[in-house]
Parts: C-alpha cells; sequence; structure tokens
C-alpha cells in the first residue's frame, strides 16, 4: 500500500486550489496581477493602484482612487498603546520579529478584529495597509535611539514612508524605483508566506492572524529574508574584481548564493529585469556602482557555471541599500508590499473556503505498548 503513496515533499509541483489573483508563467518568464503584465504595472500605474487592483480584480477609477487613498491616509496612525509596546521592544530585536508582533498587536485593538466577514476583512486590510509602514519605519527609528516620525496624511504612499523613516522626501526618480520595487513584491501565486496566509485563513481564523502567519513565514533566508542576504553578501565581497574568485569559493564549499534560484522559475524571473533597471537608476542617482557591478560578476558566472538565474531579491536588495535603508528594514518593506498579497489571498480563500489539511506518510516505529512501571 504504502509505495503507491507519492509524497511530494515541500508541496513541488502540486496544485493546492484555483485562484485568480496572479499568475506565473515560468516558460516565458512572466507574471500578471489580474491578467496585467506586471512590468506594463510597473510602468504606467503606482503601488496603490496595484493594492486595488489585487483586492478588487480591477483598476481603480480616479474616483475609486481618491476614495481608496484618502482611506488609507486617514488609518495611518498608530495608537498610543502600540507606541508604547514599541518603544519597549528590546532594542536588538529582528524589525520583522518587531512587525509581526505590531501586526498581532493592531489585531487585538481592531474594532472588528472578530469580524471575518468579506467586507470587515477589507476594511482591517486597508488598516494593515496604512499601519505597516508607520510601525515599520518606527521601530528602525526606536533601534537607533530616534525619535519616531508622525505619518503625514498630506503625502502619497511612498513618499510619507521615506518621510518617516527619514524625516524627508527623496527626488522623484528614488520614489519611482521604490514605488516598483513595491508592485514588484506585492503578490507572486502560492508561495510560502501567501500559502501560510490561506492555510490560516482556511480554519476560519482572522485577517491579523493570517498575515501574523505570512510575515513569521517570510522572515526566512530561504523566502523574503533573502533581500538582506544579497546585501550581507555583496559587502562581504571587497570589489567587483574579486567577486569571481569569491563566488567560485562558495562553490568550492558547495555554499548557497544568496538571491539566486526560485521554485517556480527555473530559466528567469519575470520581475528581474524592471528591478534590475530601477536598480542601476539607483546607483546613477548615488553615483554609486559597486554594488551593480559586483552583482552583474555573480549573475554571469551563475549562469555559466550553475544555470541558475537570479531572483527578484538579487536586484532589491543593492537598490533599498542605495535608497539609505538598513538593512535589516529590507524584508520588513517586503511587508508593506506584500500584505496587499496575503490579503486578497486571505479573500478569495475564505470566499471559497475548505480547511487545508493535508496527510503525512508515517516513518515512525511501529505500535508498540507502553511499558508498564
Ligand atoms: N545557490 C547555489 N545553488 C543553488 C541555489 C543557490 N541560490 N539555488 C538552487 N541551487 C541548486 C541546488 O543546490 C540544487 O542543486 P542539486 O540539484 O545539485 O542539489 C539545484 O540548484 C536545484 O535547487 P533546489 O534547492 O532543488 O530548488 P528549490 O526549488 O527547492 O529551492 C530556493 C528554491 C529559492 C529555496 C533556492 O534556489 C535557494 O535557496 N535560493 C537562495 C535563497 C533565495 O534567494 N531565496 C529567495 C527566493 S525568491
Amino acid at each position: 500500500m504504502a509505495e503507491q503513496i507519492e509524497v511530494r515533499k515541500g508541496l513541488v509541483g502540486v496544485y493546492a486550489d484555483e485562484s485568480s489573483v496572479s499568475k506565473v508563467m515560468p516558460e516565458t518568464n512572466s507574471l500578471t496581477y489580474r491578467g496585467y503584465a506586471v512590468q506594463d504595472l510597473c510602468e504606467n500605474s503606482s503601488f496603490i493602484e496595484v493594492a486595488y487592483l489585487l483586492w478588487n480584480g480591477e483598476l481603480p477609477t480616479a474616483e475609486q482612487l481618491a476614495a481608496f487613498q484618502a482611506e488609507g491616509r486617514s488609518q495611518r496612525a498608530l495608537s498610543p498603546a502600540l507606541m508604547r509596546v514599541l518603544r519597549d521592544f528590546p532594542k536588538d530585536a529582528h524589525p520583522m520579529d518587531a512587525i509581526r508582533t505590531a501586526v498581532s498587536f493592531m489585531g487585538m485593538e481592531d474594532p472588528e478584529a472578530a469580524d471575518i466577514s468579506d467586507a470587515a476583512q477589507r476594511r482591517k486590510a486597508i488598516r494593515l495597509l496604512a499601519k505597516i509602514p508607520t510601525a515599520v519605519a518606527a521601530t528602525n527609528r526606536l533601534s537607533k535611539g530616534l525619535e519616531p516620525i508622525a505619518p503625514d496624511p498630506s503625502l502619497p504612499f511612498c513618499e510619507n514612508f521615506f518621510h518617516m523613516v527619514f524625516g524627508k522626501v527623496p527626488q522623484p526618480e528614488v520614489i519611482k524605483a521604490f514605488d516598483v520595487s513595491m508592485i514588484l513584491y506585492a503578490e507572486h501565486t502560492f508561495n510560502a508566506s501567501t500559502f501560510a496566509a490561506r492555510v490560516v485563513t482556511s480554519t476560519m481564523a482572522d485577517l491579523h492572524g493570517a498575515i501574523v502567519g505570512g510575515i513569521a513565514a517570510l522572515k526566512g533566508p530561504l523566502h523574503g529574508g533573502a533581500n538582506e542576504a544579497v546585501m550581507h553578501m555583496l559587502k562581504e565581497i571587497p570589489s567587483p574584481e574579486a567577486a569571481e574568485a569569491w563566488l567560485r569559493d562558495r562553490f568550492d564549499h558547495k555554499a548557497l548564493v544568496m538571491g539566486f534560484g526560485h521554485r517556480v522559475y527555473k530559466n528567469g524571473d519575470s520581475r528581474v529585469p524592471t528591478m534590475k533597471k530601477y536598480a542601476e537608476i539607483m546607483a546613477e542617482v548615488v553615483g554609486d556602482k559597486r554594488w551593480m557591478n559586483t552583482s552583474a560578476v555573480l549573475a554571469r558566472v551563475m549562469l555559466a557555471e550553475k544555470n541558475i538565474h537570479p531572483n527578484l531579491d538579487f536586484p532589491a536588495g543593492p537598490a533599498y541599500y542605495l535608497m539609505g535603508f538598513d538593512i535589516p528594514m529590507f524584508t520588513p518593506i517586503f511587508v508593506c508590499s506584500r500584505i496587499t498579497g496575503w490579503a486578497a489571498h486571505v479573500f478569495e480563500q475564505a470566499a471559497d473556503n475548505r480547511l487545508i489539511r493535508p496527510l503525512s506518510l508515517y516513518n515512525g516505529v511501529e505500535q508498540r505498548p507502553v511499558p508498564t512501571r
């Protein structure tokens, strides 16, 4: 009997459900959100329009966008109780642990926390989209002994984030590069963190619980944590000239090279060319080509020697570094974006729910008697 059972470790190749949120087409290295190519969305729309698209299935009209933006802008502030909690976090807490805890706290404070009707879940999702960046920026500043900066409701989403982190809004090229990264990070089918959020939702637990599960899964270096690992790796390489020898040493030690490889894309990640373009714009703006030059060597040798392509984290890591963000903020920034994809999947899972509960093939000791004493 047992030999007829096929165990798909890591659920490789398993279709766990249907979804209309996004589509990955590895054969053409392409990705669409609700039918729109992601690179076209990057060039023609903003992250907030994409958030609306993911949640509603269509891009917003001007009126719908204005209402969506106004709702978000009015929800950015954190409660005094949450601010006190953030101040009490250990100074060396990892920002992903901080944001995971902050979202959990937001759930306890939310007046609709336990209401899992579609309308309430959507209202809560807007609150999370608005408040998570405030918590990410505040915990970053507090960890450095700086006072948090209150959100500015007169500023658009990305401008407000820079304002809360740095106290100023950078030039439009930087805002555009950041906005593009947010669009590219927003959604990616049944990745590990999205699947975690769907598993939590399938038990009929609430939205905050699902998002906390997503954040916990995203932290790992095999998933979202890779954008931080990429930058640590680039900083370890003394110069672009030294990159090839450094990489060959990694090969000799059979070590993973962060920012390369993907479970679904085996011939290149659809998001990389767009993010690379904007990382290069950032290198121009800042006047520092070292990271992109080192990256180019790594990408060339990885392809030639291992036939492995870079993933989105590879250009996103140096782009965020060039924007001035501290490395431990990179994955929390990913959270600010992916809340949109997670929530879209929570709505979809809840609308046609079935408890997610696979089987395991037992390989432990045979049944045996408990020793009598
Ligand atoms: N560096 C070195 N070798 C890699 C590699 C990497 N980044 N990614 C894959 N490989 C190798 C594997 O060692 C394996 O080799 P083998 O067949 O000789 O054992 C082969 O390529 C196939 O990889 P596999 O681990 O089966 O792919 P996966 O689908 O299970 O894993 C990742 C996908 C993303 C977990 C994996 O590529 C990885 O760990 N990448 C680095 C972390 C990262 O950038 N994560 C962000 C993902 S968006």
